[in-house]
């Protein structure tokens, strides 16, 4: 299986991934398009969201997903972030009912209890999908949804960009990234029970050249994606 380390061409100093979040948490969110998540949830045509009574929100960061649900009418979500820093700004913004610092792959949240596990731009700081999809299907209850938004591994490999911020000092810093195929979120998923049942794919276009003109020779490259699993059963 290729890894990032064979793609990357910044080379940039790798922290681990709380030092990371808490070292970018400040200028986050100047940083991160909704273009790259939350316009793929837009596209989505499942979950019914209206339905959703309780969510899990893993690596939920300074609460951007959650806030978008919120604007779906879901009002019980349970974040878990690594990160204090995140963490912190998540509590600010008040869109989860409960937040805790914790692991994507051990959160402690109680077994059964969701009808929505999501996680959004987290699975690069994952080495393996395995332990994160098992998680996932234990807090699932029957028939419940999860929710996967991913940078795209041809935007990975064609970049060879690691997830990364700049420190206030101007250093560009790599918090440490991995390559998924999507052969690896398939086996890892469907070994673990879930059933694939929606995928979409945001293209770099002329919108996005708008934002990032650096990108021109990208243009109709993938970059993220989102899939959408179902746990079989009545809900
Ligand atoms: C790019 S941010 C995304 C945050 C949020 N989902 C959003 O869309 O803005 C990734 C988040 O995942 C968290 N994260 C990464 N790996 C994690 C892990 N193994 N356990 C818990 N949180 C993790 C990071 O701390 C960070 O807050």
């Amino acid at each position: 299986m290729p890894s990032f380390a064979d793609f990357d061409r910044r080379n940039y100093p790798i922290v681990d991934v709380a030092t990371g979040y808490d070292g970018w948490a400040p200028t986050y969110e100047q940083t991160v398009m909704d273009e790259m998540d939350l316009a793929l949830l837009e596209r989505l045509h499942r979950p019914d969201w209206a339905r959703v009574r309780r969510a899990a929100d893993l690596g939920c960061g300074t609460g951007r997903t959650g806030a978008w649900l919120r604007g779906r009418g879901i009002t019980n979500i349970d974040g878990v972030d690594v990160s204090a820093g995140m963490l912190a700004l998540a509590g600010t913004r008040g869109a989860h009912t409960t937040l805790a610092q914790a692991d994507v792959r051990d959160t402690g949240l109680p077994s059964g209890a969701y009808d929505l596990v999501i996680s959004s731009l987290i699975d690069e700081h994952l080495p393996t999908l395995a332990p994160y999809y098992a998680e996932a299907w234990r807090l699932a209850a029957p028939g419940a949804s999860c929710v996967m938004v991913s940078y795209h591994p041809q935007f990975m490999m064609v970049t060879g960009m690691p997830t990364h911020y700049t420190t206030p000092s101007g250093e560009s810093v790599a918090i440490s990234t991995n390559l998924h195929m999507m052969n690896e979120h398939m086996s890892a998923a469907l070994e673990t029970g879930w059933v694939l049942t929606e995928m979409v794919e945001a293209l770099v276009d002329d919108a996005w050249l708008e934002t990032k003109p650096k990108w021109a020779g990208l243009l109709g490259h993938p970059f993220t994606m989102a899939m959408v699993w179902s746990r079989p059963g009545q809900s």
